[in-house]
């Protein structure tokens, strides 16, 4: 055996497919999960490695988490349970915040009463932490703040420099760009990741926090509305059904295939940090969200998608990221180019079984 690898979550998009490359990696897994019905509506079968071991529980539940860890000490924790929609987190936001703030230092009380400390915690945060990022005007850099609700009803999409002037947006990097989160969401991420530095630097043991950006691919949820624009353009356009894009189809956004994910988080795994790690996943390559609709309607022969003038609150402009830490921290490195990624999704979405449709939300997360 590799070692002992507890995932929360981990009945989830990431969590499963994670959960399959651990075990063939000859690590010993077990999964804590609520089995959230927004998540997992039945008509998609949970997917986990037969040797996994299915604990149904909730992290935001004192007695599940004493539970789990009296049946299992993991020699690592991997921290994926979480409520994920960005949009419904503004007006859910006591519901973020329980299970991904109270959730996570439930997690760590437990393993405080268990007196156990695993050798490695992995997080996974988002990219979501840095809100609108950092943007360039001319030679200054600048941190834009959030955009608000009448600016975007005014259809004035990019935040302009300090003196006025168009901007650029520069790429994410954990080591340089401040995280100002822009939502109730991102808000709870971060928090995550400054609650489990605290606890791990007091247990001297070792933390990694991957920021993801955009995951798609294969498992992830088709009946959860609130996550995954990648799933629900890919849906629609199945169905011949035209796609609609927010703003003026000029969104950015960095799409990084499910495998890619596994990858890094396998590899973060495998090779425990010895100083805290922070660090990017993404396929470094940044897609208008236009463009994301254009291809997916062009492989499924679809109508041409229409950018209409519709925005979300707590939306930010662009999100990309700078991935060269991680390559060389984790010597790992994206494969999945998009269209190739698109091509499996599809595949896989024509596999399923005959779904609802009803997908409401059609922004980017
Ligand atoms: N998918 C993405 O694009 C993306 C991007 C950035 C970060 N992330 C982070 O990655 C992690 C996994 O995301 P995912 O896409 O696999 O989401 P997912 O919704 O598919 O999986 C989350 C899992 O957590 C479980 N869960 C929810 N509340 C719980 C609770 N109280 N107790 C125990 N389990 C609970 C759900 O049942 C689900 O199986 C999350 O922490 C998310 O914030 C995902």
């Amino acid at each position: 055996m590799s070692g002992s690898v507890l995932v929360t979550g981990g009945a989830g998009f990431i969590g499963s497919a994670l959960a399959h490359r651990l075990v063939t990696a000859g690590y010993d897994v077990a999964v804590m999960d609520v089995l959230h019905p927004q998540v997992h509506t039945g008509h998609q079968a949970i997917d986990l490695p037969s040797s996994a071991r299915l604990f149904t529980g909730d992290v935001t539940h004192a007695p599940d988490c004493d539970a789990v860890l009296r049946l299992f000490r993991p020699s690592q924790i991997v921290h994926l349970a979480a409520e994920t929609g960005t949009a419904q987190s503004l007006s859910h936001a006591t519901r973020h915040g329980s299970v991904n703030v109270v959730g996570t230092t439930q997690l760590l009380d437990a393993l405080s009463r268990a007196t156990h400390v695993p050798d490695q915690l992995v997080l996974a945060s988002s990219r979501a932490v840095y809100g609108e990022g950092a943007w360039q005007s001319g030679a200054q850099i600048f941190y834009p703040r959030p955009r608000s609700h009448a600016q975007l009803q005014a259809g004035a999409w990019d935040p302009v420099g300090p003196t006025g002037d168009a901007a650029v947006p520069l790429p994410s990097c954990a080591g340089r760009t401040e995280p100002r989160p822009t939502n109730i969401y991102a808000a709870t991420k971060l928090a995550q990741e400054h609650l489990l530095a605290a606890w791990a630097a007091a247990h001297d043991t070792s933390l990694s926090v991957l920021r993801l950006q955009n995951v798609y691919g294969p498992g992830q949820s088709l009946t959860n509305s609130y996550t995954g624009i990648v799933t629900l353009f890919a849906r629609l356009a199945r169905e011949q059904r035209p796609l609609e894009v927010y703003e003026d189809g000029q969104i950015v956004r960095d799409f990084v295939y499910i495998d890619d994910v596994v990858e890094a988080l396998f590899a973060t795994i495998d090779r425990p940090a010895v100083e805290p790690r922070l660090l990017d996943i993404g396929s470094g390559v940044p897609t208008t969200i236009h463009e994301l609709a254009h291809n997916i309607a062009t492989l499924c022969e679809a109508p041409e998608p229409t950018v209409v003038a519709k925005f979300r609150d707590g939306d930010v402009r662009a999100a990309k990221c700078d991935i060269e830490a991680a390559k060389a921290e984790l010597e790992w490195r994206p494969t999945w180019a998009l269209e190739k990624g698109l091509l499996a999704l599809l595949d896989w979405i024509g596999e399923q079984h005959e779904l609802p449709s009803g997908a409401t939300d059609h922004g980017p997360r």
